[in-house]
């Protein structure tokens, strides 16, 4: 009989989240990314899945072993992450957009491999915008799940998150600050979380314990609006 090392008490939730970055194609040997491990967001996954919590992750391409109990979907692009991000929020409790999706995808795919032109030193992709996955899903009309949104920022971290917040949405936002470069592929991270007349700090920690914090952060905001609809 598998001994359980942690408190089942999540067996009632059910949550989404993304995870990693997306890949915007080129051509067939080229993309647009971001450095986005996944470690944050497959984390979060761990800690709520330990806690007998039902976790769907969707994925864009990383390294790392999916975590157990949990549902993998894997994707490559945005506009792939945003199909199953909308079929799975509608059927699920809590929604987490910890991914980093690109903003832009290529307009126009090449089909072949874009040689260089000689003669030419400069070249133009143009870039269209993709849907957000986070905004789509807070702004759902029927089914909608408890929506937490993640910010990276190099500048005004607290303004921007904040900004996200109000304009997505969201019941909660998870701030990073990302201007000295250690948040993107490294073990540590710390955040400051922003909802509705309420912050918090949570401080430097290795992923895995943080993600456990934020889930306690998570589920108290997550019964507090349950209670609140009643
Ligand atoms: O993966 P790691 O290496 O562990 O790093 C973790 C992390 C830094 C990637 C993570 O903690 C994080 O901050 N993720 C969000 C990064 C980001 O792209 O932030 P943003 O400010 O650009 O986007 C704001 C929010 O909108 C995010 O929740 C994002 O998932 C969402 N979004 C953005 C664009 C889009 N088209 N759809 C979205 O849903």
């Amino acid at each position: 009989m598998p001994i359980l090392l942690h408190t089942q008490d999540l067996l009632d939730v059910s949550v989404v989240i993304t995870a990693g970055p997306t890949r915007e194609a080129i051509d067939p040997v080229r993309y647009i990314s971001n450095h986005s491990s996944g470690k944050m967001g497959f984390a979060i996954a761990e800690a709520f899945a330990q806690r007998g919590a039902k976790v769907t992750l969707i994925s864009g391409p990383v390294n790392l072993a999916t975590p157990h109990n949990v549902q993998r979907i894997n994707v490559v692009s945005a506009q792939e992450m945003y199909q199953h991000a909308i079929q799975s929020a509608e059927q699920n409790q809590i929604f987490i957009g910890c991914a980093a999706v690109a903003d832009y995808r290529v307009e126009q795919i090449a089909e072949q491999k874009i040689k260089k032109i000689p003669g030419n030193d400069e070249m133009v992709l143009k870039l269209v915008k993709n849907r957000d996955i986070l905004a789509t899903v807070a702004n759902l009309m029927e089914n909608r799940p408890f929506v937490v949104g993640f910010a990276a920022e190099t500048q005004n971290v607290e303004q921007y998150a904040k900004d996200k917040l109000q304009r997505k949405n969201l019941d909660m936002i998870c701030a990073n600050d990302v201007s000295g470069g250690q948040v993107f592929n490294s073990e540590q991270n710390e955040l400051q979380l922003f909802w509705q007349n309420g912050q918090e700090r949570l401080a430097l920690k290795h992923k895995s314990d943080l993600a456990k914090q934020l889930v306690d952060k998570i589920i108290v905001r997550y019964k507090w609006k349950l209670e609140e609809s009643k």
